[in-house]
């Protein structure tokens, strides 16, 4: 039992033995947090700002986690909320619908390419990974095609912590030992640009190599039993390359000339973040079910969403049995919908997607120039405001840090000391909210190079 506490008046250091003591912060190590000013507690945010217990003021240069598209401190989507609350807050999503649900939908129907319809509102986007791998094998079984089982995946992908979730990844961002066996039928094939740990040599290859060796691969399972392929369009997980139109073309291609449902997870890409509404555009692709989730609240409220092709939705329609089997409590939550739609419209009316587009490019112009002014600084990529720094001891040679570098650790530190939140390792996430301004990437990349600089420093790279 805690004692009761006055918490306008806890100090910063306070909350930080309370938080070490009672509070499981997510994926992280105890013993890293416990450590100088590693449990950081944030308590304020206004725009591309995130504000510390102790007073200080971040840049956070990953909108949360690829979330808050908008910008911290909204006071428009607090009133939505508080009006939504007074007025109806909750309604058994199992056999009701409210208004803010279907308002959200319709504007869903809008937004997302044009077969996509109808629209399924799950809590997080582990969630939605989950309900589109079910709707996928449903939508088969419905058909009485009830041999297909296997879903394809992609080496460096991420996709959720759920157990369904989490055995389509396959990235270092997620250790799946633990928690063998998992799903079984989950295919692995190789990314856009090759298998991981090969993937240097294998860039040499283009990525229509990599399309048609997971072609082979799909043939090899054999087709008939293989209900669907997810991937995220440009995969962040694995460093945000950014593929060719043909990638996807020829994908598309071979998924449905196979009977095989392709699924866009879009958790990342979606709403603006890499300078179109979805990353599904930028490679002219329909897929069949489109996953989405993060900036589609920009965090202000929980919700994720699967979206479903007419030719999906359509297998569901029928007799009782035929109905999508499962829900979920918090599904379609009319407080969400109702923040989740707002927060589209700010996105629309500033037109965020475009900002994405114009300042991402700014922005990547930018990166590019740390690799004049720093040793270690080997490469930067990505689309719209989706972006990575990556580091090496040495880019001429391709030497990579070791593990005693502590490059995560050092890096994370210089982070924080030049006023920034990302996520720090071999590559640095660069990703702010879709509002953000010519001037305040100045200042995000001086605060990069300063941190970059003070790495270098520290391990006398010079
Ligand atoms: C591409 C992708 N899919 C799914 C997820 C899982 O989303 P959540 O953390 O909301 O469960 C993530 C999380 O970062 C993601 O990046």
């Amino acid at each position: 039992m805690t004692d009761t506490i006055d918490r306008a008046a806890a100090p910063a250091s306070d909350y930080v033995q309370r938080g070490l003591d009672h509070l499981w912060v997510h994926t992280q190590q105890y013993n890293d947090l416990a450590q100088d000013d590693g449990f950081v507690v944030i308590d304020g945010g206004d725009g591309i700002y995130l504000e510390a217990m102790d007073g200080k003021r971040y840049i956070d240069a990953m909108s949360g986690l690829w979330v808050v598209a908008v910008g911290h401190g909204r006071e428009e989507l607090a009133n939505v909320a508080a009006e939504q609350m007074t007025k109806l807050s909750f309604a058994n999503p199992f056999a009701y619908a409210t208004p803010p649900a279907i308002d959200l939908a319709s504007k869903l129907a809008d937004l997302t390419p044009s077969t996509l319809n109808k629209f399924y509102f799950v809590n997080s986007g582990s969630e939605a990974v989950e309900t589109a791998v079910r709707m996928a094998k449903q939508y088969h079984y419905n058909r009485g095609d009830t041999k297909r089982y296997k879903v394809i995946s992609r080496i460096g992908s991420y996709h959720g912590t759920t157990l369904g979730a989490l055995s389509l990844n396959a990235s270092s961002a997620m250790n799946r030992a633990p928690f063998e066996p998992l799903l079984p039928g989950v295919v692995h094939v190789p990314n856009s640009n090759g298998f991981g740990a090969l993937k240097n040599d294998a860039t040499e290859l283009d990525d229509m190599f990599w399309a048609r060796y997971t072609e082979e691969i799909i043939k090899f399972e054999k087709p008939e039993t293989i209900a669907a392929l997810i991937a995220e369009p440009i995969s962040t997980s694995n460093g945000s390359h950014v593929p060719s139109r043909e990638y996807w073309e020829h994908l598309r291609k071979v998924t449905e000339e196979h009977g095989i449902l392709l699924i866009h997870d879009e958790v990342i890409n979606g709403f603006g973040r890499t300078g179109k509404w979805f990353a599904s555009e930028h490679f002219g692709i329909e897929p069949d079910l489109l996953t989405m989730a993060k900036q589609i609240s920009s965090g202000y409220a929980p919700i994720a969403a699967v979206g479903a092709s007419d030719k999906v939705a359509e297998a569901f329609v029928g007799e009782k049995k035929d109905a999508f089997v499962g829900g979920s409590t918090w599904g379609a939550n009319p407080v969400s919908c109702a923040v989740a739609l707002a927060n589209l419209e700010i996105l629309e009316r500033e037109r965020l997607p475009e900002n994405s587009a114009a300042t991402g490019e700014y922005l990547g112009e930018q990166l590019e120039g740390l690799k004049s002014r720093h040793k270690i600084v080997a490469e930067t990529r990505g689309i719209g405001l989706m972006r990575a720094v990556d580091l090496k001891r040495d880019p001429a040679t391709g030497e990579e840090f070791e593990d005693a570098d502590e490059l995560p650790k050092r890096m994370t530190h210089q982070l924080l000391d030049a006023g920034i939140l990302s996520r720090a390792g071999a590559s640095i996430q660069v990703a702010p909210p879709l509002t953000i301004n010519r001037e305040e990437v100045d200042s995000l990349v001086e605060g990069l190079s300063q941190a970059i600089g003070g790495v270098e420093a520290e391990l006398g790279i010079t």
